[in-house]
């Protein structure tokens, strides 16, 4: 990490990857073992499937294989890389697994921390990543979006088990002579936090006659549907409209919108009030699932994969979530020519 500001600096974003793992539990699985159908689950989120960590796989090991695609696409070797940013809400160890992904990926040069925003996580580690490099204090940052949930779920509540997956992935980016990111809108209010979140709490310990301790683990992952939904469909459409009335973009010249992929009705909503088609709106909900932080970019991937998405095309990435959190980055796709 270099300190001393050399001059604002543009940033580019030169490589994807992403990661899943390997199990897949459809919706006719899951009814074969609680009181819900692949029906009632299609229609109100367009999840068909997902993909869930099996006992000896982790979510460091997805973050691992998506940051190697990521670098392998920009070009770069692990010892490039001056930062990483792990965007996850459910680290290995509470401390962070940042530094152990650099490890095992071998960026050596690289400092390396995690960030909590839920589903929000991979916009604000983009944000943040990208200040770095636009003052000139590093050049070339990974950012890595990676959660387990279904690691943190009641399995017996239909309400929420059917409607998350595991997942990662991962975004390189470099300093660049063109900025590549126009326009960036982030927000948070914690009124409503208890909206959607993953509480800890614990019994008491008496460790002496005087002295009492809360002994903390986490709770399964508790959501408000209907809320979250009102939220989602008012705030995502506001940011995004903010972000890009600061990069002086009109809505109707984007052709990708990546959207956190909670539900399709949201992202149906978001389209009908922004005014855009249906498919601005990539979905990659019917094969994964919500993935949380690491939907956005498994999305990005899985276009720019298929080339539905081209170099230097224009894009909004906007994530929304627990906290709550909520952001829209306004941005171009790959390494400027
Ligand atoms: N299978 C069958 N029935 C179910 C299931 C299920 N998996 N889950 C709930 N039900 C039942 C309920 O018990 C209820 O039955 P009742 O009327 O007899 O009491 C009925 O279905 C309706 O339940 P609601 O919770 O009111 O269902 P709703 O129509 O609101 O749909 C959903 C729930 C899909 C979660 C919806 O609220 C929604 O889309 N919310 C958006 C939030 C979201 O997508 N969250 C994802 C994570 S958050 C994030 O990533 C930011």
């Amino acid at each position: 990490m270099k300190y001393g500001n050399s001059g604002l600096q543009g940033v580019q974003l030169t490589g994807v990857g992403k990661a899943v793992p390997e199990f897949c539990l459809t919706n006719d699985q899951f009814a074969q073992v609680i009181d819900t159908s692949d029906e009632w689950i299609y229609t109100r989120t367009g999840i068909k499937e997902r993909r869930v960590l099996a006992l000896d796989e982790t979510v460091l090991d997805l973050a691992l294989r998506a940051s190697q695609q990521a670098l392998a696409q920009a070009g770069l070797v692990p010892e490039d890389l001056e930062m990483v940013i792990l965007a996850t809400s459910t680290p290995e160890d509470l401390f962070g697994t940042a530094s152990l992904l650099a490890t095992r990926l071998g960026a050596t040069r690289a400092f390396a921390f995690d960030l909590t925003a839920a589903c929000t996580g991979f916009v604000f580690a983009l944000a943040t990543a990208a200040q770095f490099i636009r003052t000139g204090s590093c050049g070339r940052a990974l950012v890595v979006a990676a959660d387990g949930l279904t690691r943190f779920m009641d399995w017996r509540d239909r309400s929420t088990c059917v409607l998350f997956g595991d997942g990662a992935g991962a975004v390189v980016l470099e300093q660049s002579p063109v900025d590549q990111i126009l326009g960036m809108e982030l927000r948070s209010d914690g009124r409503n936090a208890g909206m959607l979140n993953i509480a800890a709490s614990g019994p008491e310990v008496e460790i002496r006659e005087d002295l009492t301790i809360r002994q903390n683990a986490y709770q399964p992952i508790s959501m408000n549907g209907r809320e979250v939904y009102r939220f989602a469909v008012t705030a995502v459409p506001d940011v995004i409209e903010k972000a890009l009335h600061r990069a002086d973009i009109d809505p109707h010249t984007v052709r990708h919108y990546f959207l956190h992929q909670a539900n399709q009705r949201i992202l149906d909503a978001v389209a009908e009030r922004l005014g855009v088609p249906r498919e601005c709106f990539p979905s990659t909900l019917a094969h994964y699932a919500n993935t949380s932080a690491a939907s956005i970019p498994i999305t990005m991937e899985e276009w720019i994969t298929q080339g539905l998405l081209q170099p230097s095309e224009l894009m909004v990435l906007a994530g929304f979530g627990a906290g709550l959190t909520w952001g829209a980055v306004v941005c171009r796709w790959g390494r400027v020519a």
